[in-house]
């Protein structure tokens, strides 16, 4: 496997990596479920899960990736030659089939939104009116289908160039300047009168508020947030360079990923208490309050379109990550071409994309188990696929990887001293799978009597 791709660098890698891990889950969730379940008290329950569970599992990722240095099909299979397991390969495939085909038509609306706000559009509704506007986008079966379509080959224009001059590329350019939007929103943000509203709100810490519930659904935010449990990880672990320290690299993801979470939390509520709006989460907060908001702020035409520029960054960079989990697997295992692999798996999500973005409007009746598509896409993924992926890989590593092989790798064969391998694989043991058993159960319903 001498003359696989890898990243070009290191900064390449991680900045690909953190692509992946900074998304949605970052702007849209965290900040409101941290404000309204305890503040501080619930960013601190969610490090502990980031530190306790998330960087263990991301290492279990990183060690089957690089030490195979396969897609997530040859990489079970190399490292597991008696026991098949197939099947995890096929669950990582099918569940980052139904999250890119949700998540796609999700990142069609941020791209109508863009557009609409270069054109000046969304300065011109009235405040109440925001809700309308979303409301009849989104029954428009052409406007939505068309930019989810678009969405989708904008991500395959990046992704038939290769790991290197796409991917890699694509993550340079977009991460530091994410970043750089994001503090300069931040320091926008905390200059507005009564900022302090906003910043109490996110951090005011209320250990009350801290229920069952709540810790369940800190360590599920942690997960989705840092692209676990679907072989994203693993399959960019696979292009790292065997001289990389996995454990540095874990950190260094769940710690830029987390901050980005608290970063957009700084950025969004002081803006939104300061001109007196209620904190939302998901499609209201990004497509109704914070539009409502910068069509009253001085200079809001730019920050609408730099908002919108910040939200397609983070995305793009998601659903590339989820697209080279399938164009690993197609281009090894069915010896297809890079672009042929881009072409199949863009077509798959246009197919499926565009049946969820359809089931806003015209096929809204359409429910199975009381869900439209993009529902039952959304349920079936974050919450059984995603966590069945993190247990079996914790499993894969914990118990059924020799531990000697595990720490040659978490060591680079002996080459660096890293502390926390032991502690990192008695997590991987005992910790991490018990925890997601009980998230998983959670999901489920099945404890129903928390609340
Ligand atoms: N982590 C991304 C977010 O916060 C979404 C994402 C990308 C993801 N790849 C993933 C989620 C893999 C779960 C699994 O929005």
């Amino acid at each position: 496997m001498k003359d696989r791709v890898q990243f070009a660098t290191r900064i390449g890698a991680i900045a690909a990596t953190v692509g992946s891990a900074v998304g949605l889950g970052n702007i849209w969730r965290f900040p409101y479920e941290a404000g309204q379940n305890g503040g501080a008290a619930f960013i601190a329950i969610y490090l502990l899960c980031v530190v306790v569970m998330g960087v263990p599992v991301i290492v279990a990722e990183f060690v089957i990736g690089r030490r195979s240095h396969k897609n997530v099909c040859g990489a079970l299979r190399d490292l597991s030659p008696k026991v098949n397991m197939k099947w995890l390969a096929a669950l990582c495939i099918t569940s980052a089939i139904l999250i890119i085909s949700f998540y796609s038509v999700v990142c069609g609306w941020i791209v109508e939104y863009l557009v609409q706000a270069l054109m000046g559009n969304l300065s011109s509704a009235h405040a109440q009116d925001y809700n309308t506007v979303f409301v009849t986008f989104i029954s428009n079966p052409y406007r939505t289908v068309m930019w989810t379509v678009l969405f989708l080959v904008a991500n395959f224009m990046v992704m038939r160039r290769g790991l290197k001059r796409g991917v890699e590329l694509a993550a340079n350019l977009m991460m530091p300047f994410l970043f750089l939007l994001l503090i300069v929103f931040c320091v926008f943000s905390l200059l507005q009168p009564g900022a302090s509203k906003g910043l109490e709100f996110l951090f005011q810490p209320d250990f009350s508020a801290i229920t069952p519930r709540v810790a369940v659904g800190a360590m599920g935010q942690a997960f989705f947030s840092l692209s676990l449990g679907l072989s994203c990880l693993l399959t960019y672990a696979s292009y790292f360079k065997d001289t990389d320290s996995l454990v540095r690299n874990a950190s260094l993801v769940a710690i830029l990923d987390t901050l980005v979470a608290v970063l957009a939390g700084i950025m969004i509520f002081p803006i939104v208490f300061s001109y007196d709006m209620q904190p939302a989460a998901g499609p209201e907060l990004i497509f109704q309050v914070l539009p409502a908001i910068f069509q009253q702020m001085p200079g809001g035409y730019i920050f609408a379109v730099l908002f919108f520029v910040l939200l397609f960054m983070a995305a793009i960079t998601s659903t590339i990550s989820m697209s080279e989990i399938l164009i690993a697997y197609f281009s090894e295992e069915f010896k297809m071409t890079r672009n042929g692999a881009s072409m199949l798996s863009t077509g798959i999500a246009i197919v499926l994309g565009t049946l969820c973005a359809l089931s806003f409007n015209v096929i809204s009746d359409f429910k199975i188990f009381g869900k439209t598509l993009f529902d039952l896409f959304d349920y079936v993924s974050s919450n059984i696929l995603l966590p069945l992926g993190g247990i079996f890989f914790s499993i894969f590593v914990g118990w059924m990887l020799d531990r000697k092989l595990v720490l040659d790798e978490l060591s680079n064969n002996g080459k660096i001293r890293v502390r926390t391998a032991r502690l990192i694989i008695f997590s991987l043991r005992y910790v991490a799978p018990t925890a997601i058993i009980v998230v998983f159960l959670y999901g489920l319903g099945l404890f129903g009597w928390l609340n």
